[in-house]
C-alpha cells in the first residue's frame, strides 16, 4: 500500500472515495514538478542551452519509463494531455487513415466509457457506419461468447475497456482480443485508463492496436497521459495535426511529418506534467505494483462487506474488480446522497460517470460511485457508512 502521510491530499476526518475520479497525488510527484518549474524550465527538443537539454532528458526518460511500465517500445509511446485527448487523437488518425466505409461496424462494449463511446459514435456518422454495442450480462461482463456473435468482416473498429470505472470490470482483454483477431482485422483499442498503475497492464500481451491511459487516475498529476500505438502504425499511419515538433521538415508546399511518435506531438507538450508521471510511475514502482494490488483487493473487501450490512443500498460491482463499485438507493436520487456524504466529509461521485450506457442500464437516474486506491483505510470507509445511516435517518429508509 502507499502510505497516507506521502499524499498531502489526505486530511484528518475527511474520506476520499472517489480515486476512480482522480487520484490524489503524493509530494514527490508535487516537487518533481516544481523543481521543473524553479531550476529548470524550458521548453522540449528545441533549445541548446542548459535548463533546455536537462528538460528533453528528463521528459525523454518518461517515455522509457511508460514504456517499460506497461510493457511497449518506448518507439510506441505518445504523450497525451490524458485519456479522452489520446482517444480523440487516435480516432481521427483512424479517420484519416484506414479505409472506412458506409456499413462497415464499430463495435464498443456496454462499459465503454465517453471518452471513446462518443467520438467513436460521431465517427459512425460521419462515415455512415453502423455502431453496436456489446451488452453486459447480469454478473456486470462480456461474454465470450456474447461478444464473438457481434464480430464479422465489417467489423473495422474494437473499442475495448480494460477497467470499467462504474463497476469496476476487469474484462479479460487478452482473450477478447484473440478472439476478435480471428474472426476479423478491426484495429484495436483499449482504454486502460482505469488499470494502469492499479493492476499490471502489457501492452504486447494484450496484442492491441491501440491502448491509452491517464496520469491523474494513477498518482501523476492530471494534464498527461499517453497513447500506446503498435510500431507498424507509427511507421505508417499519417497524423491528422500538425504543428511545431512534428515535422522532418516544411516548404511551402509540403510538409515532411517525422517517422516518429513525436509526429503525433503538435505543439509544446505537458512538459511538467510528464516529468510528474515519471515520477509517479517510480513512487507505484517502490511501494511495488503487486502489493498495491493486493492491498487495494483487501480494502476494497471491506467496503463490500460494510455496505452489505445496510439493507437500503444496492451494490453494483463485478466479481473481478478493479477498485470501484456504484450503488443505488432505491428512492433516494444518487446526488441527494452524494450530497449529503459530501457534508459528512465523504467524497463520492454520482450521476452517469461519464458512462452513461452501464449507468442508465443499472438505475435511470445514475449511481453513486465508490471508489479505493492503495492509500484507501478502514477508517475511511467506516466514515462512509456512518454517513449513509445518516442518509438512511433523512429519508426515514
Ligand atoms: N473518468 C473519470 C471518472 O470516472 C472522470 O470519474
Amino acid at each position: 500500500m502507499f502510505l497516507p502521510s506521502d499524499f498531502p491530499g489526505i486530511k484528518p476526518g475527511y474520506a476520499y472515495l472517489d480515486s476512480a475520479s482522480t487520484s490524489l497525488t503524493p509530494s514527490v510527484v508535487l516537487d518533481a514538478m516544481d523543481t521543473y518549474y524553479k531550476e529548470y524550465r524550458a521548453s522540449t527538443h528545441r533549445g541548446m542551452y542548459d535548463s533546455a537539454v536537462r528538460a528533453t532528458k528528463s521528459f525523454e526518460e518518461v517515455r522509457k519509463k511508460v514504456a517499460n511500465f506497461i510493457d511497449a517500445q518506448e518507439s510506441e509511446i505518445i504523450f497525451t494531455s490524458g485519456s479522452t485527448s489520446a482517444a480523440q487523437l487516435l480516432i481521427a488518425t483512424l479517420e484519416h487513415n484506414l479505409d472506412l466505409q458506409e456499413e462497415d461496424e464499430i463495435l464498443v462494449t456496454e462499459l465503454d466509457h465517453h471518452a471513446t463511446l462518443v467520438p467513436l459514435q460521431q465517427l459512425a456518422k460521419r462515415k455512415k457506419m453502423i455502431l453496436k454495442v456489446v451488452p453486459v450480462n447480469n454478473d456486470l461482463q462480456i461474454e465470450e461468447s456474447v461478444f464473438k456473435n457481434f464480430l464479422n468482416e465489417k467489423t473495422k473498429v474494437v473499442s475495448l475497456i480494460h477497467g470499467s470505472n462504474v463497476v469496476g470490470t476487469i474484462l479479460n482483454v487478452g482473450e477478447l482480443i484473440k478472439i476478435a483477431r480471428e474472426k476479423t482485422n478491426a484495429f484495436i483499442i483499449v482504454d486502460a485508463a482505469q488499470t494502469v498503475g492499479h493492476i499490471p497492464v502489457s501492452f504486447s500481451n494484450f496484442d492491441a492496436d491501440a491502448l491509452f491511459f491517464s496520469g491523474h487516475k494513477m498518482c501523476g498529476p492530471t494534464g498527461v497521459g499517453a497513447l500506446i500505438l503498435a510500431e507498424k502504425w507509427v511507421r505508417t499511419f499519417v497524423p491528422p495535426y500538425g504543428g511545431g515538433g512534428t515535422v522532418h521538415s516544411v516548404s511551402r508546399e509540403k510538409t515532411i511529418f517525422l517517422e516518429n511518435t513525436k509526429k503525433f506531438e503538435a505543439g509544446t507538450p505537458p512538459i511538467a506534467e510528464v516529468i510528474g508521471l515519471g515520477v509517479a510511475i517510480d513512487y507505484i514502482q517502490k511501494n511495488t505494483l503487486p502489493e498495491i494490488t493486493e492491498y487495494t483487493q483487501e480494502i476494497f473487501q471491506y467496503l463490500i462487506e460494510s455496505l452489505s450490512k445496510i439493507p437500503f443500498v444496492h451494490i453494483y460491482s463485478a466479481q473481478k474488480n478493479v477498485g470501484v463499485l456504484s450503488f443505488v438507493i432505491p428512492g433516494v436520487h444518487p446526488h441527494d446522497v452524494a450530497h449529503i456524504l459530501g457534508e459528512e466529509k465523504v467524497a463520492v461521485r454520482s450521476g452517469f460517470q461519464c458512462a452513461e450506457l452501464v449507468s442508465r442500464k443499472i438505475s435511470e437516474n445514475g449511481v453513486v460511485r465508490v471508489s479505493v486506491y492503495g492509500y484507501t483505510i478502514k477508517e475511511d470507509i467506516d466514515a462512509l457508512v456512518r454517513a449513509l445511516q445518516i442518509v438512511g435517518e433523512t429519508f426515514s429508509l
